[in-house]
């Protein structure tokens, strides 16, 4: 089924809304009308009745004999046409008006009081009411004609069925030309929204200062259009950054490649070639790693186990791979993990790869002679591993930018050690990934430390 617009179904509730109230309308104004008038009659018929009952009473004390023509006078005092019919116990006429007999009004079979409407030519209202006087009983009837409030009724009845649907015709109409002026922004966001891609992310919606929904609507798309310019940019770099990273190993390969093919006369000469696009060969394929890691993390692909996972156990074996590391550049390598368990929910390999990070950049950064120590401790909930050392330093500039992918504080000096500018950022993201955090201090030329706080499993 085709989707109905917004424009089309405003319109419909608006008409529906609309009939409905107009048919509630109709219904409780023609009831209240009819009611009403009756209402009015029926207060006119007992005040007649009862202005005949108290002429008959009085006539039947004083003179008896002249019942019917006080009667007649009575009526004919009045100014409205004559319906009025009385008549004994026994059925005899005592008065009855011209009118009366014309329409043939029956006589009530039984009842004291009896409203009711006699459909011959002429609707009638009815009223009965008996009377006692003298030892009879007598029964006194007035009428009024109801043809000139019904039709009254009939007419407002009539007004109401023709002018509903010229109305609904007329609200249609403009409920649709007022759904559409209101839902006009809406389409002006939607087409400019359209004309933004790729090419031209930093473009903005313009916003209505109208204070309502469509301004919240436009400002909150602004929003996520700069999220989104923000996340775009940075993938943009990424792989910007990343092809840079693998062009220099790539080109060192080649050219080693083409000055041995071309200079190598002995095995020795090849060897040699070989080993150094080896090395160059374990770089790439390690920078190639980090990288998969990294936007496989950014793709949401790569997720972390959720194992009970022993942090000492975790940062001890990290400390072994250091020590090799550590020995290597001579320097002192210290350990101090607590002989305690401490419980996370991880992934071991994760944690490993952060430890090793730290430790490879505290032996990497800090010149032979130094020191490299590891700690781990526990405090507040969280296990806190320390990795110190007294290396170069980082400066206070740097510092905020030393987790940022491809950042390196001295460029030329980190590639020298092998480095990319990418294990802060990996073991960052592993950190928040354990819903842990990474703090850092450090003195230019005395050393740094580096604090992992990671959140303990409740024994
Ligand atoms: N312990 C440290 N002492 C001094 N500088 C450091 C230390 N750790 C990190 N840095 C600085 O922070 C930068 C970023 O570190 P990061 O580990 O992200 O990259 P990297 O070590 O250069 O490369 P890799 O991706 O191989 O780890 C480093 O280039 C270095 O300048
Ligand atoms: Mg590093």
């Amino acid at each position: 089924m085709k989707p109905i617009s917004i424009r089309l179904r405003l319109t419909a509730w608006y008409v529906g809304v609309l009939l409905a109230s107009l048919t509630l309308f109709g219904v409780a104004a023609f009831l209240a009308m009819k009611k009403g008038i009756e209402k009015s009659v029926d207060e006119s018929l007992e005040g007649q009745a009862a202005g005949v009952e108290e002429v008959m009473g009085r006539v039947l004390q004083e003179e008896p004999a002249r019942l019917q023509d006080e009667l007649r006078e009575h009526q004919e005092l009045r100014e409205q046409a004559d319906f009025l019919q009385v008549y004994d116990q026994d059925g005899r006429w005592i008065y009855r008006s011209r009118l009366m007999t014309h329409y043939e009004v029956p006589v009530p079979i039984k009842g004291y009081f009896a409203y009711n409407v006699v459909s011959v030519d002429l609707p009638l209202r009815v009223l009965v009411r008996a009377m006692s006087a003298g030892g009879a009983t007598y029964r006194i009837q007035v009428a009024a004609p109801m043809d000139d409030f019904y039709d009254a009724i009939d007419r407002f009845k009539w007004m109401v069925l023709l002018l509903s649907p010229v109305l609904l015709v007329l609200a249609s109409v403009g409920g649709y030309w007022l759904s559409g002026r209101a839902l006009a922004p809406v389409d002006k966001i939607t087409r400019a929204a359209q004309q933004i891609n790729s090419n031209n992310l930093e473009k903005r919606l313009d916003v209505p200062r109208s204070g309502d929904e469509l301004q919240r609507l436009s400002q909150t798309l602004n929003h996520m259009l700069d999220r989104l310019e923000t996340s775009f940019n940075r993938i943009t770099q990424f792989t910007a950054d990343a092809s840079h990273e693998l062009r220099t190993p790539l080109a060192l390969m080649r050219t080693t490649t083409e000055v041995s093919l071309r200079t190598s006369q002995t095995i020795a000469d090849y060897r040699e070639a070989q080993k150094e696009i080896l090395a160059e060969l374990e770089k790439t394929s390690s920078l190639v790693e980090k990288l998969l890691l990294l936007a496989r993390a950014d793709a949401g692909v790569e997720t972390m186990r959720r194992d009970v996972v022993n942090v000492a156990d975790c940062l001890r074996d990290a400390c072994e791979d250091g020590k090799v590391l550590a020995e290597a550049k001579h320097l002192t390598f210290l350990e101090d993990i607590d002989a305690k368990k401490l419980f996370v929910e991880g992934d071991s390999h994760a944690l490993h790869r952060l430890f090793l990070v730290l430790i490879d950049n505290a032996v990497k950064y800090t010149p032979t002679g130094g020191s490299v120590s590891v700690r781990l401790t526990q405090s507040n909930g969280s296990g806190i591993a320390e990795f110190r050392d007294t290396g170069i330093g980082i400066s206070a500039d740097d510092m905020p930018q030393i987790f940022e992918r491809f950042y390196r504080a001295d460029k030329a000096r980190s590639r020298e050690f092998g480095g990319v500018g990418l294990g802060l950022s990996i073991a960052r993201w592993v950190a928040e990934a354990h819903k842990g955090s990474i703090e850092v201090q450090s003195t230019p030329g005395t050393g740094s430390v580096f604090r992992v706080h990671l959140p303990l499993l409740e024994s």
